[in-house]
């Protein structure tokens, strides 16, 4: 790994920080990497916001963030307080003209003390709304003209619909390279979502069979037990599909889909991803009934509990017609996949927090055994488990053991947690220290991001333009609206159900 790149002299400007993600996401990764010693001891992180704090005051607040998130648990005092001097806060206003000038001159600074110039990242932890204005009162200040120090981070969502994320990109272009920019998308920092490609590309095993001859169908499913919680008046202007299809299950499908890289740079494996959402067929608007299926929560029983419908959360409208849940009916037309489908769902409120992929393979192209054998008999599926358990299983048939010959489905079984030692680096973690090392493979192009909102453009079309009659449509704490079971009912096939054990549970409660 290129540990250097990540010890050069770094400024880390966090534009926001006063926010929720700097809070339970940016620092505590931060904290995490700099005790792995991952960060250079020439490291800063300035915090700029318009809240009235001092350094002391914005340490304090971090610090109850990384007690809660660090995956190292609660900071004892001697490694808080090394860490924590690399913490500065900036109050200002950053939407004014001149708002970033203290930040100029704070940067300016501390190349004097260091004699060096630094790296500097600015992670733009602020709202989707803010981000035009940001960028106007940065490229006034002149922060980001060095295009090959400074890079600028932008979280999701990117854009709600083809049009905006077009303008979007328009807008950071205007005043940065495409190398500076890193488009972040977490899901894609997590080590499940990478050994896909490890899984794939670093083992002989599979390829000859990874396509339309071998392989039935594909399931991408993400399923969430929490409501929209504290997020009712951005998830108003999101919902399902543009907060999670567009970006987090197309990755999944991405990774799963796309051809044999020729390298792991960057832009190869990107490259290779853009394909596979090129060649995603076009839904017509007449089919989106046919191919995407929304749903909302309404009321119900979770784990012994009562939970509110959607449209009783906070910041939700009465008559609201977002949705919490979505699935996708896709193809994807090139050779290895003609034909195949990909269906997609995501939803919130379920019975539990599942992500996993699950390749159907074909049945057998001829059956030598006798009807009584087969009376449990199933074609082959790869399971990759995303969460909570991460891990891989493979279901083949096995003899049953006794005197008659039965055959019944088995799992062979990998877990990550039982395989490897030690914690798993949360996304964050992985994601900042590419950043800066300087290392896009992890985050969108884009190409890739505009690519994929054409994908779901003609369904977010239809969508809006005609009120579904039938919301809420399903209950908490079920599998979502049984619309969603009929969708691949039709094609005399079925939702894979996720097998959840007790550990996991424990584990999902607990995280
Ligand atoms: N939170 C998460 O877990 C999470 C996960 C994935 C992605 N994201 C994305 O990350 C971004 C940030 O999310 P967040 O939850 O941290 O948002 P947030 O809690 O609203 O934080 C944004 C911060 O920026 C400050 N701010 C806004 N306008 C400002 C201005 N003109 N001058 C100075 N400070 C200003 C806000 O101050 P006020 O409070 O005074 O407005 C707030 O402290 C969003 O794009 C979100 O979609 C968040």
């Amino acid at each position: 790994m290129e540990v250097s790149a990540a010890l050069k002299p770094t400024v880390v400007v966090i534009v926001g920080a006063g926010g929720d993600l700097t809070w339970r996401k940016l620092v505590p990764a931060l904290y995490d990497l700099f005790s792995d010693k991952w960060l250079a001891d020439r490291f800063v992180v300035i915090g700029v916001d318009r809240k009235e704090m001092r350094d002391d005051g914005f340490r304090e607040h971090l610090r109850e963030g990384v007690d809660q998130f660090s995956r190292r648990g609660r900071t004892d005092e001697k490694a808080w307080s090394t860490f924590a001097s690399h913490l500065n806060y900036l109050t200002t206003d950053f939407a004014i003209p001149g708002g970033f000038s203290s930040l100029s001159d704070r940067v300016r600074e501390q190349e004097k003390t260091w004699g060096a110039k630094p790296q500097i990242v600015f992670y733009l932890a602020i709202p989707p709304t803010m981000v035009e204005v940001t960028m106007q009162q940065m490229g006034e200040a002149q922060l980001c003209q060095d295009r090959d120090r400074v890079h600028v981070v932008v979280e999701k969502p990117f854009g709600r619909d083809l049009i905006s994320a077009r303008a979007l990109n328009r807008l950071l272009t205007g005043t940065l390279a495409e190398s500076q920019i890193y488009r972040i998308d977490h899901y894609l920092g997590k080590e499940t979502v990478q050994n896909i490609l490890a899984f794939r590309f670093a083992n002989a095993l599979l390829e000859p069979i990874w396509d339309r001859r071998y392989i039935d169908h594909v399931q991408i499913s993400v399923m969430e037990r929490v409501g929209v919680e504290h997020r009712g008046a951005y998830y108003e202007q999101a919902g399902a599909l543009r907060d999670m299809i567009q970006n987090h299950l197309f990755q999944i499908l991405c990774m799963i889909a796309m051809e044999p890289p020729v390298s792991f740079q960057a832009d190869e494996i990107r490259n290779k991803k853009v394909d596979v959402l090129h060649a995603i067929r076009t839904i017509h608007p007449d089919l989106v009934h046919e191919v995407a299926v929304r749903g909302q929560y309404g009321p119900g029983w979770i784990q012994g509990e009562h939970v509110p419908g959607y449209r009783a959360e906070p910041n939700v409208a009465l008559g609201s017609s977002s949705e919490t849940y979505a699935a996708l009916k896709l193809f994807v037309d090139n050779w290895r996949w003609q034909d195949v489908p990909f269906y997609v769902r995501t939803g919130k409120r379920l019975v539990a927090k599942v992500s996993e992929v699950s390749i159907q393979f074909r049945p057998v192209p001829h059956q030598p055994f006798p009807v009584e054998a087969l009376g449990e008999w199933q074609p082959n599926r790869l399971v990759i488990r995303i969460q909570p358990e991460e891990g891989i299983s493979i279901r083949f048939q096995a003899k049953q053991p006794g005197l008659a010959m039965r055959l019944r489905p088995v799992d062979m079984r990998f877990s990550y947690r039982e395989a490897f030692d030690g914690p798993t680096p949360a996304a964050y973690e992985m994601l900042l220290l590419d950043i800066m090392r300087g290392d896009a493979t992890l985050f969108m192009r884009a190409d890739q991001v505009e690519a994929a909102w054409s994908v779901v453009s003609p369904v977010l079309d239809v969508w809006g333009a005609v009120a579904p009659m039938d919301f809420p449509n399903y209950q908490a704490g079920t599998w979502g609206p049984e619309a969603a079971e009929v969708l691949i009912a039709r094609d005399g096939r079925s939702w894979l159900q996720p097998a959840i054990s007790e550990d996991e549970e424990e584990k999902e409660s607990s995280e």
